[in-house]
């Protein structure tokens, strides 16, 4: 329990200097997607992980992740929807700016959040400058890659705007798609897939996230395209690897999807540090007058005492 405490003791200290924290990241420059591409082109996987608010930015800040996607997970973990559709654009807005906050060496991506981008081009381009303008994000992620959302893609990065494609398991389409399930499991689904990354690469993407979808396929894809592959439950053989992270530090209590690796168990160590903290609690053993606890003088005491024994 001592190291649990001296842990927290410990990042307390530093978010708290938030000063000294910036400065000592001043010098390392923000990731750009030509440094991206320069990752690509010398064969170095991608990592890119979510973060949902200032907090989960800064542990990806510290670990130096290339790449912080602002995800529409966020909808599901971080705020306890059913489903990414029920996120408005100006909630993803609200944590974006949170994160951007908390991260100055990745680069940041946003999710254009279901319902912001599907209505009309013109919706979606200002939808993309929002994200960019408010929430100082460097590019976006849109979900889909069939041929009516091509024109919507090459708009916004005529605009200036980076955009990162999505294909496979689409999570906003997850009603059309009958759920969450692996993707490309017969030839024609899997031609689909290989076609809408031919369509994404051609309309300009930097990059594609192939989210749940065979190993082989995800590697097939992989080698047909110029641009990197980001996979997430698409195996190893893609240009780089995305998790969320609630699911990489086992932040719930819930089950561990099998494309996932969970490097801590947050959530444990979570409850048995308050479960630790209310113990001490009741028996009066937190806090210490000593180690916790400030002084006032003697006289000061006295004095008060003193004025205030008749009340
Ligand atoms: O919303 C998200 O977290 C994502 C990743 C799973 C790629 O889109």
């Amino acid at each position: 329990m001592n190291s649990f405490r001296s842990v927290f003791t410990k990042s307390s200290r530093k978010f708290s200097t938030a000063s000294i924290l910036r400065s000592s990241y001043t010098h390392v420059p923000r990731k750009t997607i030509e440094d991206i591409h320069q990752l690509y082109k010398s064969g170095e996987p991608i990592s890119v992980v979510t973060s949902h608010d200032f907090l989960t930015s800064q542990i990806l800040e510290r670990a130096k992740v290339d790449i912080n996607l602002i995800g529409d997970s966020l909808a599901n973990t971080t705020l306890g929807y059913e489903d990414t559709n029920q996120l408005s654009l100006d909630e993803m807005l609200y944590h974006v700016k949170s994160v951007q906050r908390g991260n100055s060496h990745s680069l940041l991506v946003a999710d254009m959040p279901f319902g912001s981008f599907e209505c009309s081009i013109e919706q979606a381009t200002q939808t993309a400058i929002k994200l960019v303008q408010q929430g100082k994000v460097q590019a976006v992620k849109i979900e889909g890659g069939d041929k009516d959302i091509l024109p919507t893609i090459k708009k916004i990065i005529s605009v200036g705007i980076p955009v990162m494609g999505h294909v496979g398991l689409t999570p906003q389409k997850h009603n059309a798609l009958g759920g969450y399930k692996l993707q490309g499991r017969n030839v024609d689904e899997a031609v689909r897939i290989l076609q809408e990354c031919l369509n994404l690469q051609e309309a300009g993407v930097f990059a594609i996230v192939l989210e749940c979808i065979p190993n082989k396929l995800a590697q097939a894809i992989t080698e047909k395209l110029s641009i990197p592959t980001i996979g997430i439950g698409a195996g190893p053989y893609t240009s780089g690897q995305v998790l969320v992270i609630s699911d990489v530090l086992g932040m719930k209590d819930d089950h561990v999807p099998k494309f996932v690796q969970q490097y801590a168990n947050f959530f444990n160590l979570g409850v048995e540090g308050i479960q630790q903290y209310q113990a001490d609690v009741k028996s009066r053993s937190f806090p210490n007058a000593d180690t916790h606890g400030f002084k006032i003088k003697k006289e000061v005491f006295e004095q008060f005492k003193e004025k205030t024994k008749d009340i």
